[in-house]
């Protein structure tokens, strides 16, 4: 069925090209077509936005929050159809879409609070007669880029904050994904956000450069969050750099499960199926690198490549492992990533590497292969530090395999690659698990869970290439979308000079017992 764009803001911009978003399962299934936005256009949606956003602002932050509540409970309304057009745009198992939406309740949920908390401090001053206070400021108008392997939860976690503390937005998603976030757009519209505090526009990447470049110029743009590649993070964080900015950057993983000796295996398991292959590994969480204790080594690897090649595969509607990748771009990405697998290396956990198709097939899939893009899940074992594999995020269902002796070499094989976004490990015994928690230079550790499949309230990103220190989600996110402002309020008639003026009293320092 052809899905003509509805955008709320498509009408008032004037593309000179269309993006047509296509099923990845069946990509004859038209999804969206969009039209694209130019420079001038984003340019002009952040002036608008700007215009509007004083306004916003000035609305009472607890009626923003009750805004946010009708948002939420739209997306509780409509969870069902957008999460089959999650699976039908982007490609995720059916399940997981229900997850990704659920994620931007939850978040709402959060924030809605927020509306009616959003502290500031009194604090006590040096002199009399005189009061502190902090507040809260919106930074002012946003542009947030975000990409299409979790095309709703991602987004929200800038949007909803963003909102509440009193921004306006032009939000960027990823042009594999617009239908999404058409749906998503007027969700937040229809739960009460002003078309002109939320404007949603698609492009490419370098023309949303580009008018990044002249919005920062031009004062529309206060802030930048980009959730992408640690290449393109790397040319925003200096963008926003040069026009005294901080960019929230949340960017590429090379997430390491670390399991010890004394690991319970079949949960380990559990934890690598969906590390490393949920969403088809393209979640910047994904498990990149297994590391396996040589006592454990053989009998693990042997389990995981059973179960990875007795895994069902194919239709994401049909309760599979998981389904195709995100798009050509992302399955063309997938197939060279392969290239780095050495002679050194052993290949294991399917009929076939690449792409399945109907000559390349997987055994047991469920739907015609060629109809969309599908690729072999592959483990990689033999793993070396020096490996490309070791240091590249490979965005896929591509797991690597190592094997190490002692914890010390096992966090230092965590962080060699300089990536530092999740992590996990798998053990009983608490002195390994502090071990790991201090030595491990990633944002996000998990113990006995999956690399992938953060809470909505915890802190979210990461250091090194995979981010700036940045974080998103829960409390942490409003230094993201607020500047702090004091107040310093003397009533005392005269001027009181701080460090000047002090109170001493008198006391005796020589004092012994
Ligand atoms: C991402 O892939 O950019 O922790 C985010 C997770 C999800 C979010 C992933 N809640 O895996």
């Amino acid at each position: 069925m052809r899905h003509t764009n509805t955008l709320a803001t498509a009408k008032e911009v004037k593309g000179v090209s269309t993006f047509v978003s296509t099923n990845p399962t069946n990509i004859s299934d038209v999804v969206a077509e969009v039209p694209a936005a130019s420079v001038a256009d984003i340019v002009d949606a952040a002036r608008r936005a700007k215009a509007a956003q004083k306004a916003w602002a000035s609305l009472p932050a607890p009626s923003r929050g009750r805004i946010i509540a009708n948002v939420g409970r739209l997306f509780e309304k409509n969870k069902e159809s957008l999460s089959a057009l999650v699976t039908r745009e982007m490609g995720k198992v059916y399940a997981e879409a229900l997850g990704e939406v659920q994620e931007v309740i939850d978040t709402c949920d959060f924030f809605l609070g927020e509306g009616r908390r959003l502290y500031g401090q009194t604090v006590p001053s040096e002199m009399p007669n005189k009061n502190l206070f902090t507040f809260r400021q919106p930074v002012g108008t946003a542009l947030i880029i975000t990409a299409g392997n979790f095309p709703a939860a991602v987004p929200s976690w800038y949007l909803v904050p963003a909102l509440l503390t009193g921004n306006s937005v032009v939000w960027k998603p990823s042009e594999f994904t617009p239908a999404i976030a058409n749906a998503m757009t007027s969700l937040f519209h229809a739960g009460g956000v002003p078309k002109e505090v939320l404007i949603t526009v698609v492009a490419d990447g370098p023309t949303t450069f580009t008018a990044l470049e002249e919005g920062l110029e031009q004062g529309y743009i206060n802030k930048v969050g980009f959730t992408g590649s640690t290449e393109v993070g790397r040319k925003i964080g200096a963008l926003a750099g040069k026009h005294i900015q901080s960019a929230c950057l949340e960017l590429g993983g090379k997430n390491p499960m670390v399991v010890m000796p004394d690991a319970n295996l079949s949960l380990v398991l559990d934890g690598a199926l969906f590390a490393g292959f949920g969403t088809a590994g393209q979640r910047c969480t994904s498990l990149g690198s297994l590391w396996l204790h040589e006592s454990i080594h053989d009998e693990f690897l042997a389990m995981y490549r059973d179960a990875v090649e007795s895994a069902i595969l194919g239709d994401p509607m049909k309760g599979v492992l998981f389904g195709p990748m995100l798009s050509e771009k992302y399955l063309d990405n997938h197939v060279k990533n392969l290239d780095m697998i050495k002679d050194h290396h052993k290949v294991m956990g399917s009929t076939g590497v690449g792409r399945i198709t109907s000559s390349n097939p997987r055994t047991g899939f469920i739907g015609d292969p060629d109809a969309g893009y599908f690729a072999h899940p592959t483990i990689v074992s033999g793993l070396e530090q020096g490996d490309d594999l070791y240091g590249t995020e490979t965005f896929g269902p591509l797991v690597s395999v190592g094997k190490f002796s002692t914890l010390e070499q096992a966090i230092e094989l965590s962080n060699g690659h300089g990536y530092g976004l999740s992590s996990a490990i798998y053990s009983s015994d608490p002195k390994s698990i502090w071990t790991f928690r201090e030595g491990v230079s990633a944002g996000m550790i998990s113990v006995n869970n999956s690399t992938s499949g953060a809470e909505a309230h915890l802190p979210f990103g990461g250091n090194g290439k995979s981010g700036n220190g940045s974080r998103q989600s829960g409390i942490w996110v409003l230094d993201q979308f607020t500047r702090w402002q004091s107040l310093n309020w003397d009533w005392s008639g005269k001027l009181q000079k701080a460090q000047m003026d002090l109170i001493e009293t008198p006391h005796n320092p020589d004092f012994t017992l």
